[in-house]
């Protein structure tokens, strides 16, 4: 266990230390945008071709560190990543090593960029659903509209497991790219994350697919290829064709009654009795 323990924090630091080298000399922001692109590009290979469906775009990216050594940096990176996700995969901290990354050196805080501790996921996942190993007869579609680094989504993941939908909604472009990355690395096939205004219908920036078959995360350019972008239009089409308007609360929360509905039943699915 302490082992354990040692192997995780050495291995976190590599990941961090590698993308914070680069940032000696650039933006530590665009630093880890450019560090989720390249990885989207790498993950996504057209088999016919041998190179990324995104190769134009990982060149463009990487080109802006041509005269730098740093440029290896990233792939070192990304192997820290994988490896200490890995190594952390059940442990109860969580694995979202991205995540706690861009809390700990990007947003410190801002935009409303902090993330629900692992645990507390945890905990609110299995509020929802009580089994550890709940079993549906239908695919269960999981919803986080606000999702960031989609650490809500990989908790749910690990608590209920494989073979369901899992949607992820964030207004900010790299916390998109950021849970699409965590998403596919834990093998959650078949969810898709969506660039967008959660609270306006129609909105849409981009949306990535997490594929098995073909293998990769797909960027999705045109909003009506996304499943995601539908799905969400739809839920308030249907609240507003049931004669429900749909205001948004300006009251801030400490001013609000416990009562009072904050929530937009988005996807609407009942949790199991
Ligand atoms: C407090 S974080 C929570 C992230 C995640 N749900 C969790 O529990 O760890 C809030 C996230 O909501 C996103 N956000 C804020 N306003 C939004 C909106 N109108 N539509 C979609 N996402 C939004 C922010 O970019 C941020 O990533």
């Amino acid at each position: 266990m302490a082992s354990k323990q040692n192997n995780t924090n050495t291995t976190k630091s590599l990941f961090a230390e590698s993308l914070l080298r680069i940032a000696h000399r650039f933006s530590l922001a665009h630093v880890f945008d450019d560090f989720l692109t390249m990885s989207i590009a790498a993950f996504t290979q057209n088999l016919q071709t041998g190179l990324s469906w995104y190769e134009d775009e990982y060149l463009e990216t990487i080109a802006r560190y041509k005269d730098s050594d740093l440029r290896f940096a990233f792939q070192e990176a990304l192997g820290h990543l994988v490896l200490e996700m890995n190594t952390r995969l059940g442990s109860s901290e969580g694995n979202d090593v991205l995540g706690e990354f861009f809390e700990q050196h990007i947003s410190n805080g801002r935009n409303g960029h902090y993330f629900t501790p692992y645990h507390i996921c945890k905990m609110m996942v299995l509020l929802n659903y009580e089994n550890e190993t709940y079993e549906a007869e239908e695919p269960l579609s999981i919803l986080d509209s606000s999702c960031g680094s989609g650490r809500m989504l990989l908790a749910a993941h690990h608590t209920i497991g494989p073979g369901h939908e899992y949607y992820g909604i964030d207004i900010d472009r790299t916390c998109v790219k950021m849970a699409a990355v965590n998403l596919f690395l834990h093998g959650m096939w078949n969810s898709e994350v969506l660039c967008a205004n959660a609270l306006f219908p129609g909105d849409f920036v981009i949306a990535y697919r997490i594929s098995f078959h073909p293998l990769g995360i797909f960027k999705i350019e045109n909003k009506e290829q996304s499943r995601l972008w539908h799905r969400h239009n739809a839920s308030f089409q249907k609240k507003q064709s049931a004669g429900e308007s749909i205001t948004l609360n300006t009251v801030p929360f400490s001013e609000r009654s416990k009562d009072d509905g904050t929530q937009l039943d988005l996807f609407g699915n009942p949790p199991p009795v």
